[in-house]
């Protein structure tokens, strides 16, 4: 879909095609706090979309707007529109949008630390506060993808390490059966080896499962990678929109985003007043 399109996100072919869309979206904290404006974006069924951007840019804000969760923090959608699936879901709340199929995993891992490994996994079995469905198979999904969860299903989960807590956010969501999966900041403090291990599942899963993702990362190597279309916030405003083998050849990608030295290397390393300069 050509560029131009996807932000505008309105025509009838788009909306076929289009899981989740973004028509000139402001939103507001705490009634005042400005954090997003003017943010317009388009994903298309089975793609991975990667919302890329510095600290504070308004990624988290974006999906949680998407997934519903943001107006537990007092987050609102103040202008424009959210659909999925061509529905106006702007303001739902995250009971809402779960029963329509998204899931959201947010930043950091949020394992109960204190439930075993396979505890957690039954938390996915949940929806609306009822469980769903019965039946042990259900795990099947969660150690196809995640085969080291089954070693350690007694273990509790305050003990895993990062990546097996990772894994097992990702396998938990994996037992819902989402159609639309929100990752936010899933490489945070991996190891560069995990982090591919990880992202290539994911492009597994996207594949096999047919779940479309966005994933929301500060490692624009790693997301750009395995994404089909990419979006660069920078505070609260979509820069830069792209499909993804592209957008890695744009010029403020490779010098401010790729680095030069690494291929790890962060946004959050690279001086944030030049890439002011080059966008202004
Ligand atoms: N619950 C909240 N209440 C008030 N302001 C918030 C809240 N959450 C985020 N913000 C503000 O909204 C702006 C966007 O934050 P957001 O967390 O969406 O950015 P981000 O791109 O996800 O950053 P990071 O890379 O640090 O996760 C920031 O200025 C932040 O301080
Ligand atoms: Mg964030």
């Amino acid at each position: 879909m050509p560029a131009e399109s996807r932000a505008a996100g309105t025509t009838e072919s788009d909306a076929d095609r289009a899981v989740v869309e973004l028509d000139n979206v402001e939103i507001v904290y705490d009634d005042h706090f400005l954090a997003v404006q003017g943010v317009s974006m388009s994903v298309d069924e089975g793609d991975i979309v990667a919302l890329l951007g510095p600290n504070g840019a308004g990624k988290s804000t974006i999906l949680k707007m998407i997934s519903g969760i943001g107006r537990t923090e007092r987050g609102e959608v103040s202008r424009g529109n959210v659909f999925y699936r061509g529905e106006d879901v702007t303001n739902f709340g995250a009971n809402e949008m779960v029963d329509r199929g998204i899931t959201h995993i947010l930043e950091g891992r949020r394992v109960f630390e204190d439930l075993t490994v396979e505890e957690n996994l039954r938390c996915g079995l949940y929806r609306g506060g009822r469980r769903f469905r019965f039946d042990e198979d259900d795990y099947d999904i969660a150690f196809d993808y995640f085969p080291q969860l089954k070693e350690i299903m007694d273990l509790k989960a305050g003990y895993a390490s990062g990546g097996q807590q990772q894994m097992l956010v990702i396998a938990r969501a994996l037992i819902h059966r989402p159609e639309l999966l929100l990752l936010d900041e899933p490489s945070l403090g991996l190891a560069p080896k995990l982090v591919q291990d990880i992202f290539e599942t994911l492009v597994e899963i996207n594949e096999q499962e047919d779940i479309t993702m966005i994933v929301a990362d500060q490692n624009a190597k790693r997301t750009l990678d395995i994404a089909d279309y990419g979006y660069v916030m920078e505070n609260g405003q979509i820069e830069l929109h792209d499909p993804a083998d592209q957008l890695v050849q744009r010029e403020e990608i490779k010098e401010f985003y790729l680095g030069t030295s690494s291929e790890d290397s962060r946004y959050t390393d690279i001086r944030h007043y030049k890439i002011r300069k080059r966008w202004t």
